[in-house]
């Protein structure tokens, strides 16, 4: 039995990142409605709205369902307290030390998963008592890590030296891709950008329309300072590359950043000035789909790639 599944209950082990400002409830009981694990990306959320959301998203389907914790945002206790509270039984914590909340929400009963970037952190979140590590490659859409190491280099190091369950994230968009990751290793994966370009995710139109306009080369990590993002080379990021140009201060960086860029470009449609969260993967994503439509050509592709690599002897 794949250990994904079993850890999680679920059809496929595909699992949809939660994301700020495209993973509500609508999103994440397609997933889960479909056979994959849909997450609520609580990082975009105030408690009220999350609570809102969960609450939506048990209505919406009888399947597992989580919510992803991205540490870098404020309200965390009471984000925590309302997961509890709501029942939720999943959690996928991110951009933050695992230590810090682990043991009590697995107290509480609750699976937990940490999202890495690199083995360092892999090994600091098993040690942490995590239940599945994500790691997830430079390739991927929003924050990721400093040290540049691809999906391809990084889930073959990681599933050396873990012994937990290990789900890879970054590029991956297709069957072909889920085939490869597993091939390296990994018991499942976690998929971002693609979902951005589905009818159910909450992002705005005119950003889902200029993710799948998008051409291989139109992404770049960058704010390495603050919190390195990967996202599409609008104006705002030409902005971030003109001041980079002048050796910022962390404090001038911080000034550009602002506040409420990404909600402003993905949620807003403002593609101009805003924050435009993607991942390199973008320039295979061609069309707008239902979330159903997305993992059934995942799941098909995914087996025809099988049956052709049975027959396929060097
Ligand atoms: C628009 C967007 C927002 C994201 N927001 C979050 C987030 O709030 N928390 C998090 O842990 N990861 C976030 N991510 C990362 C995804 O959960 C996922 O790991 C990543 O997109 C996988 O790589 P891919 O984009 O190549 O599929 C975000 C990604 C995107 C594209």
């Amino acid at each position: 039995m794949n250990k994904i599944k079993e850890l999680f209950n679920i059809q496929y082990p595909i699992i949809q990142g939660g994301m700020i400002w495209a993973s509500g409830w609508r999103l994440a009981s397609a997933v889960s409605n479909s056979g994959g694990l849909g997450l609520i990306g609580s990082g975009s959320m105030y408690p009220d709205v999350l609570r809102d959301h969960i609450q939506k998203c048990k209505k919406a389907t009888s399947k597992p369902f989580g919510v992803n914790i991205p540490m870098l945002y404020p309200n965390l206790d009471e984000i925590i307290q309302i997961i509890i509270e709501e029942g939720v039984k999943i959690v996928f914590t991110s951009a933050g030390n695992p230590k810090t909340y682990t043991s009590y929400l697995k107290e509480k009963g609750i699976t937990v998963v940490h999202v890495v970037s690199s083995l360092k952190f892999a090994l600091k979140a098993q040690d942490a008592g995590v239940d599945a590590v994500v790691a997830e490659g430079f390739e991927a859409g929003g924050h990721n890590g400093r040290d540049e190491t691809t999906t391809l280099a990084l889930i073959p190091m990681v599933k050396e030296k873990i012994n937990i369950p290990l789900i890879a994230a970054g590029g991956i968009a297709t069957g072909a891709a889920m085939y490869a990751v597993m091939a390296l290793g990994a018991d499942g994966v976690q998929v971002g950008s693609r979902f951005v370009a589905s009818d159910e995710a909450s992002s705005h139109i005119d950003f889902k329309n200029m993710v799948v306009e998008a051409k291989e080369g139109d992404t770049q990590l960058t704010l390495k300072e603050l919190a390195p993002v990967r996202m599409l080379k609008n104006k705002f990021y030409q902005d971030v590359a003109a001041l980079y140009a002048t050796a910022p201060s962390v404090d001038e960086l911080k000034t550009l950043l602002g506040r409420a860029r990404a909600k402003r470009g993905m949620f807003e449609g403002d593609l101009t000035e805003g924050e435009l969260e993607i991942g390199q993967v973008s320039g295979l994503i061609h069309d707008i789909k239902p979330v159903a439509t997305i993992l059934e050509d995942m799941i098909r592709e995914f087996d025809i790639v099988h049956h052709k690599m049975n027959n396929i002897t060097l």
